[in-house]
């Protein structure tokens, strides 16, 4: 596609059909990572820096918005120079500069969106918006061949959705949460367990020490390739009231949550590729780094479909993703007074 740089509106060719090599700096800040990345050709990382805001946040036990987006700022300077730092690029070797419009914390997506867009117009480059849960998907792009089409699994703290990818640009919702998205059940159980923020991972590692078949938890009934998992959550609760004070089966509660949530996740994906006669299946997002959720959706690889999962470090939020996003063209916006939003 082409894209004009922001001054002398120059016209500049981004993504797989242009001729010379393409790297493209990203931001991210929706949340509590402050990360830029520059990526080569969407696939190859050059630089990838992210500046956690976890420390900050563990004493509260959840994100507080406008602590992170204090600490956005703080760290914004420092991770575009590092980034740069570590491949060695100035800014005049960018094609592109790219950043996180949303969804996500709006204090914290003003940050990196306006950084991006300021770099943007003093290197006189195209700017390119990006949406966080595509950039999400395009993890799957970063040092692999995956091409279109594919159904994927968006597993995150805000969002659970089966996506039919048909091509780089061309997506539909096929389902989605109708109440707590996967990772916001996980932190939601974990803080219920007694668990320090943030609870998915803990509850991920206890749970891989439990038995899953310890306790019978519901999977909803929801139909077609909806998820609900405010019903699993509610019954968690009652069976730790259960136990009256008493020591709770940690690992064995965390076990059979899990079970039940990978179960329930990995039926509805195998139900969308069957019936899309896909060959191709992809999970992305945070909670893409499950390790019961991986096993069970790599082992489908057993009934002859192809798996890919980012690697760990792309699953959580990157800025490499959104580079790689910005260069597939995959739903971006080039016009730089875009807004940030919260919500899809
Ligand atoms: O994609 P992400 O970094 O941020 C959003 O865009 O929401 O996802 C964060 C979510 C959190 O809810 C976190 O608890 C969950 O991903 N998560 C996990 C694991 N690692 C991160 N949930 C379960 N198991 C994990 N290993
Ligand atoms: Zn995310």
């Amino acid at each position: 596609m082409e894209k004009k740089t922001l001054f002398s509106e120059k016209t500049v060719k981004i993504g797989p059909e242009s001729s010379t090599d393409n790297y493209i700096m990203a931001i991210e800040s929706s949340c509590d990572e402050t990360a830029c990345a520059i990526v080569k050709n969407g696939r190859e990382v050059i630089a990838n820096i992210v500046a956690s805001q976890i420390k900050t946040h563990e004493k509260f036990g959840g994100v507080i918005p406008e602590i992170a987006a204090r600490e956005h700022l703080d760290s914004i300077n420092i991770v575009v120079q590092e980034a740069f730092d570590q491949s060695g690029l100035k800014p005049d070797d960018i094609t592109a500069f790219a950043g996180t419009v949303g969804p996500g914390l709006v204090g914290c997506l003003l940050v990196g969106l306006n950084a991006a867009k300021t770099l943007a117009l003093v290197h006189d480059k195209p700017f390119i918006g990006v949406n966080h849960l595509n950039a999400h998907l395009c993890a799957n792009y970063i040092d692999t061949d995956l091409k279109p089409p594919f159904m994927a699994l968006l597993v995150s703290g805000g969002h659970t959705q089966i996506i039919d990818v048909e091509s780089y640009s061309k997506q539909t919702i096929l389902g989605e949460t109708i109440d707590d998205a996967v990772g916001e059940a996980y932190d939601k159980v974990a803080r219920l367990i007694g668990l320090p923020y943030p609870g998915g991972p803990r509850l991920d590692k206890l749970a891989q020490e439990g038995n899953p078949k310890a306790f019978e938890l519901p999977i909803s009934k929801v139909g077609g390739y909806d998820f609900s998992f405010s019903g699993l959550k509610t019954a968690v609760l009652r069976l730790v009231k259960s136990f009256d004070g008493k020591e709770l089966p940690v690992n064995d509660i965390c076990a059979s949550f899990q079970e039940c949530v990978s179960k329930t996740l990995v039926k509805k994906l195998k139900k969308a590729v069957e019936e899309h006669g896909y060959k191709q299946i992809v999970i992305a997002g945070g909670v893409a780094a499950n390790s019961e959720i991986r096993k069970k959706v790599f082992a489908l690889e057993n009934d002859g479909y192809k798996v890919f999962a980012p690697a760990m470090k792309y699953c959580t939020d990157n800025a490499s993703m959104v580079a790689s996003c910005a260069y597939f063209n995959t739903n971006t916006f080039d016009d730089i007074d875009i807004e940030v939003f919260s919500r899809v």
